[in-house]
């Protein structure tokens, strides 16, 4: 049965003597990470498994509920993480926390650029072709040159938990995500599912060689039909 409140489906209620409803101070300790250092992935799909709409971004398939958990996540956050594919697409800007791009051509998304120290940073590699332009355009503090050919992701998680950073979250998207976890840097998934089918040619949460990660649900939520996961890897 679908419901207009949200509502826990499976995994514990905050408050035992609750019906499963969520309430508005409830999502926030329901999304509580059980230790810190913690990095947890957040992406929205449809029932067909399409993270993208008609406009190829992600704004196209999310929707309020979607939004509401998107920006609970941020602000739970101390750190955003995002593939410069997404970065580029999705037409990033700089946010009240620190934005930490992934990219192996070292290119620094235009959007990002020109922005006080501390808040954009760059994860990329000794053979980026566009490295030399990102040390012009970055402080050498906010540029992170990781691994020869390709960045390497494990100590990307390590340098930024050095940083003080406990609660990472990265947004997406699939190929980054894909990355992730192969080199077992992530903690949590949470994966919306709204209900939607759009058919299509469409990435998925994960893109690029296969990969098998099992997965343990630790909770499941639900409003209006839309399905909210929070999966520990
Ligand atoms: N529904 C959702 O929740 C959601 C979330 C995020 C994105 N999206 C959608 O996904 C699409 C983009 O997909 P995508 O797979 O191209 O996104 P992506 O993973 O963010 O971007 C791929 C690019 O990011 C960089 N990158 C990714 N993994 C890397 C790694 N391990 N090491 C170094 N650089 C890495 C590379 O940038 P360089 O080219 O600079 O080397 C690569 O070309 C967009 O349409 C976006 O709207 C949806």
């Amino acid at each position: 049965m679908q419901t207009d409140a949200m509502r826990v489906l499976i995994g514990n209620t905050v408050r035992p003597e609750q019906d499963g409803t969520v309430g508005k101070g409830d999502l926030k300790a329901l999304y509580d990470a059980p230790s810190t250092p913690w990095l947890r992935v957040n992406m929205v799909s449809t029932l067909d498994g399409a993270v993208t709409g008609e406009s190829g971004r992600s704004g196209a398939i999310s929707n309020d509920i979607d939004r509401r958990v998107f920006e609970l996540l941020r602000e739970l956050a101390d750190v955003v993480l995002v593939g410069a594919g997404t970065a580029r697409i999705e037409g990033y800007r700089p946010a009240d926390r620190p934005i930490v791009v992934v990219s192996r051509s070292g290119r620094v998304p235009e959007r990002l650029r020109g922005v006080e120290p501390g808040r954009v940073i760059l994860a990329t590699c000794q053979h980026a072709p566009e490295l030399a332009e990102a040390r012009r355009l970055l402080p050498p503090g906010d540029l992170l040159v990781l691994g020869s050919h390709r960045v390497d992701l494990r100590a990307m998680r390590r340098r930024l938990e050095e940083r003080g950073f406990r609660h990472l979250l990265c947004e997406g998207g699939p190929h980054l995500l894909r990355d992730l976890l192969d080199e077992g840097v992530v903690d949590e998934l949470d994966a919306t599912v709204v209900p939607r089918l759009v058919s299509g040619l469409h990435p998925r949460v994960t893109d690029g060689p296969p990969i098998d990660v099992p997965l343990r649900l630790k909770t499941l939520l639900e409003e209006r039909g839309t399905l909210l996961g929070r999966w520990f890897v």
